[in-house]
This record gives structure tokens, sequence and C-alpha cells, in this order.
């Protein structure tokens, strides 16, 4: 019997685990999907392409960048993607980006779980002050996630954004660490631990 990888980085329903070479050809199909394209701003690219892409990148694995894939707790699919980046020790700050590649599981609370996730490992793990991200104005299902995570809009950055023959303005938010401290919420290594120290 195959055994199942150990859901340390956590949610309440998805699981984070680092992104692999392997991945690429699922990644590349969500990143095909108009509606994905449509949200991300991401111009279409090959599969070698993506390949190349991905090889690189994961074998430059460095400390300042986190890749990650998000799956379902209860099965192990892959649903997603979520990366800090922009890693900042000196002032203690990150980006993040996220998409969950599957549009039907969209709207289901999956995306707030994976982002409450990796904020547990910014701010209990790399010792972050402070995790932000920029996010197309138009994209309120991104801003609702957000903030329910915690997040506060920081500012505006007027016509960032190209997508579909329109400019759009580009929302910064961000999150503190005493913000996320104040979250009334279990931490990933809580519910690790209900998992795996009963
Ligand atoms: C953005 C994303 C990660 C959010 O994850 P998700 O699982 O869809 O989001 P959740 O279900 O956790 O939360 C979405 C919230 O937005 C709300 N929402 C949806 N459409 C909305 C709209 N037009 N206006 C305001 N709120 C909206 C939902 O009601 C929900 O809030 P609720 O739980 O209080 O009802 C996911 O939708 C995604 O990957 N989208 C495609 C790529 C993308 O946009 N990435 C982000 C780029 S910055």
């Amino acid at each position: 019997m195959q055994s199942r990888p150990i859901r340390g980085l956590r949610g309440e329903r998805v699981y984070l685990r680092p992104l692999e070479p392997a991945d690429v050809e699922l990644v590349h199909r969500w990143y095909s999907d108009v509606r994905v394209q449509a949200l991300m701003g991401d111009p279409p690219i090959s599969l070698a392409g993506r390949h190349r892409r991905y090889e690189e990148a994961v074998k430059a694995d460095d400390a300042d960048v986190f890749r990650f894939m998000i799956c379902l707790i209860d099965d192990d699919r892959a649903i997603g993607r979520t990366d800090l980046f922009d890693l900042d020790r000196q002032h203690g700050s990150c980006a993040f980006g996220i998409t969950i590649g599957e549009p039907d599981l969209w709207g289901r609370g999956l995306g707030t779980d994976a982002v409450n996730a990796v904020i547990d490992f910014a701010f209990g793990q790399l010792r972050m002050e402070r995790v932000w991200l920029d996010t197309d104005a138009q994209n309120k299902r991104a801003q609702a996630a957000y903030a329910k995570a915690g997040f506060t809009q920081e500012g505006r950055f007027r016509r960032a954004f190209y997508q579909d023959g329109r400019w759009s303005d580009d929302i910064r938010m961000a999150l503190l660490r005493e913000e996320w401290e104040a979250r009334p919420r279990a931490r990933s290594w809580d519910l690790a631990a209900r998992e795996y120290n009963p």
C-alpha cells in the first residue's frame, strides 16, 4: 500500500506540498484555461516553455521563494498552486500568490483555507512581519477570500493590469503579524497535531 504524504502544512480541508517537476502538465492545464488566465493576467505559453520554466524554477529553489501545490486532505488531489516570493528577511516581508486551478472548485472556501495555511507558514515558520499581495481590482472573489483571511487594503495602483482589451487597477493588500496573531482560528500546526497526535 502506498503511504500518504504527511499533511503538515495545512488548513482545514487542504494542505500544501512543494511543487515538483512532475506537476507541470497539470499546472499547464490549469493556466491554459481562459477563465484562469483572465484572472491571473498570464499570457499563454507552450507546454515545452512551461517545462523549461518549472525545471529551472524547481532546481533553483532557494530560500527566497517557496512554491507549493494545494491538495485536498481527503484524497490528496492537487487543486491549485500558491507561492511565497520576494522574501525580504531583513525587513520581514514577503509576497504571495494563489490559484485554485479548477474553476468548479471556486467559491467553496478552499482558497481561503489555503491562504490560511500559507500565511501560517510565513508568520509561524519564516518569522515574517508582513505578507502582501497585489490583485486585479475587478477580482472581487479573490479580495473577499483575502479579507476573510484578515488582509486589509493598503493601496491602489492605477491602470496596472491589462486584460481582455481593458485596463484595470491593482489593489495592494497586506496582513501584519499582530493581525495574524489576533485571528481566532486553529493554526496549521494545531490542525496537523489534531490528526497526528490525537
Ligand atoms: C481567488 C481564489 C484563490 C479564491 O479562492 P476561493 O476558494 O474561490 O474563495 P473562497 O470560497 O474561499 O472565498 C471567496 C469569497 O468571495 C465571495 N465572492 C465571490 N464572488 C464575489 C463577488 N463578485 N464580489 C464579492 N465577493 C464575492 C464569496 O462569497 C466568498 O465569500 P464567503 O465565503 O463569505 O461567501 C480562487 O477563486 C482562484 O484561484 N481564482 C482564480 C485565480 C485567481 O483569481 N487568483 C488570485 C489572483 S490575485
